[in-house]
């Protein structure tokens, strides 16, 4: 690719880009580059793509409080350490209990004693130390803290996490962790740009790490700056609180069971070849996601899907759609149900034991094909029916009518119809159109993303259970 020069950029324009090249997680290459690609195909206005990243500074309050909220605070090498002494304190200052794992290179910028003396505790360095073994060891430590904080985080310990590493006390734990993570990195310009970095970079933001900084300027080494320098404690604070909210924000749906269904199914016609589809189970992990996060008990049963986890969710995966359906019965009762799997129709009659051989010039053999369970159909119409239950249609034409038929033969609530015709891109792709067809009518929702979409859905099944909660 021809490299792209760009001159006389003012220097406004010029931190703003630098800005958004670091939010985005680019070099200023990449982000003018992705700026261009943009303007070209879009007639609607930029988005600027959103990282997980928990901060929204402008709107922290940095005075908020932190009131026995248990910070485990991971000090990795680098020249910034320095400044975690003073991230202690404040975190301190604001009524945080704070645990630090300091790694060996870290001890080498500062010692264990100076920070046992603000944090008022033990430091633990060691991953096998009999005394803290017996006593703490790094599974208490990953789980007793409400949020763990890597200040600084070098390119060593974002690459031993993305790859999920554990040889020492500090990646054991965040290995062991159950608890969000939020990493404010700090390492030279060259190592934060490097393909490499930027990988494990966009692999941790996939995984639900959240991210302060890096921030521009000067480096320790003479002569070099760029984007590199950790988020000043503050700023670590405001995230810190910022995501403490996240963590403690309200739950309509605590005390609600959900069960969810997700991605694809394959269905074997011999031991290397299947039927399947091309859904991605972005939809479905992101709307059980969602749910997970307003509070609800959630079972995502998951066809073959290659994208991570969501946070919270019990994850239960299977590869057909006779084991989907097993799942979905065993996990009843619930009070909602989800069914956004692409559930393949058909399977062959019998798959094969031994995988088939061509028939040399005498044409491809014939599949006999059976009809695979109606998933949804059979919930809508189980006796153990949970109160609120979605389907999802996906349609290539006709997406209304399609829906409100299918709304009313399988005995749905509410049915989400998306078109999902090779040129609206969203069979594996990130956005959704959809309409939201229920006996009240059809809502034609803009186009969002599919968080978005799995957003909105929530925020109608919670008012949905308000209205319920009335009339009882
Ligand atoms: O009939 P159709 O496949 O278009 O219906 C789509 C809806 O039905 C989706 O919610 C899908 O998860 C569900 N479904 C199912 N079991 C099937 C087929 C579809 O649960 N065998």
């Amino acid at each position: 690719m021809a490299s792209i020069t760009i001159r006389n950029l003012d220097e406004t324009t010029k931190q703003a880009l630098r800005e958004r090249a670091a939010h985005n997680g680019h070099s200023m290459e990449e982000e003018a580059r992705l700026l261009l690609g943009q303007a070209e195909l879009a007639s609607e206005p930029i988005e600027v793509a959103t990282s997980p990243t928990p901060a929204n500074l402008s709107s922290t309050n940095f005075d908020a409080s932190l009131d026995g909220k248990r910070i485990l605070l991971i000090i990795s090498g680098g020249i910034a350490a320095y400044k975690s002494l003073d991230l202690i304190r404040r975190l301190r200052e604001r009524g945080a209990e704070v645990r630090v794992i300091m790694t060996e290179a870290a001890q080498a910028f500062i010692t264990p004693l100076s920070v046992g003396a603000l944090t008022g505790d033990t430091v633990f360095t060691e991953l096998l130390d009999r005394n803290t073994e017996h006593d703490v060891g790094h599974i208490r430590l990953s789980r007793e803290a409400d949020l763990i904080v890597i200040a600084p985080a070098t390119a060593n310990l974002m690459a031993k996490m993305a790859g999920g590493l554990a040889n020492d006390l500090a990646s054991t734990t965040l290995l062991a962790t159950n608890k969000p993570v939020l990493i404010a990195p700090a390492m030279n310009p060259k190592m934060w740009n490097h393909p490499a970095t930027r990988r494990n970079h966009r692999t941790l933001l996939s995984d639900g790490i959240g991210f302060i900084g890096p921030n521009a300027g000067e480096m320790a080494e003479s002569g070099e700056a760029g984007f590199g320098r950790m988020a000043e404690p503050m700023e670590i604070v405001g995230a810190i609180q910022a995501m403490i909210g996240e963590i403690e924000g309200p739950k309509p749906l605590s005390g609600m069971r959900a069960i969810v269904t997700s991605g694809p199914t394959h269905e074997p016609i011999d031991p290397v070849r299947y039927i399947a589809n091309r859904s991605s189970g972005k939809q479905g992990h992101a709307i059980a996601g969602a749910l997970a996060k307003a509070g609800a008990e959630v079972i995502l049963i998951s066809g073959p899907v290659n994208i991570s986890d969501p946070k919270g969710c019990e994850i239960i995966k299977v590869q057909t759609a006779r084991e989907m359906q097993k799942m979905v019965e065993t996990a009843l009762p619930a009070d909602i149900g989800v069914f956004v799997a692409a559930v393949a129709d058909w399977r062959t009659v019998k798959s094969a034991d031994e995988k088939l051989k061509k028939k040399d010039g005498k044409g491809p053999s014939s599949l006999k094909l059976t009809e695979n369970p109606d998933i949804l159909k059979g919930i809508g119409h189980h006796k153990l029916r949970p109160k609120l239950v979605v389907g999802f249609a996906a349609e290539t034409e006709q997406i209304e009518k399609y829906g409100k038929a299918k709304l009313k033969r399988k005995n749905a609530d509410w049915i989400v119809a998306n078109d999902v015709s090779p040129e609206t891109g969203v069979m594996g792709g990130d956005d959704n159109s959809v309409k939201l067809i229920s006996k009240e009518g059809v809502e034609t929702w803009p186009k969002l993303t599919k968080q978005q979409v799995a957003e909105r859905l929530v925020e109608r099944m919670v008012a949905f259970f308000d209205v319920e909660t009335i009339e009882i």
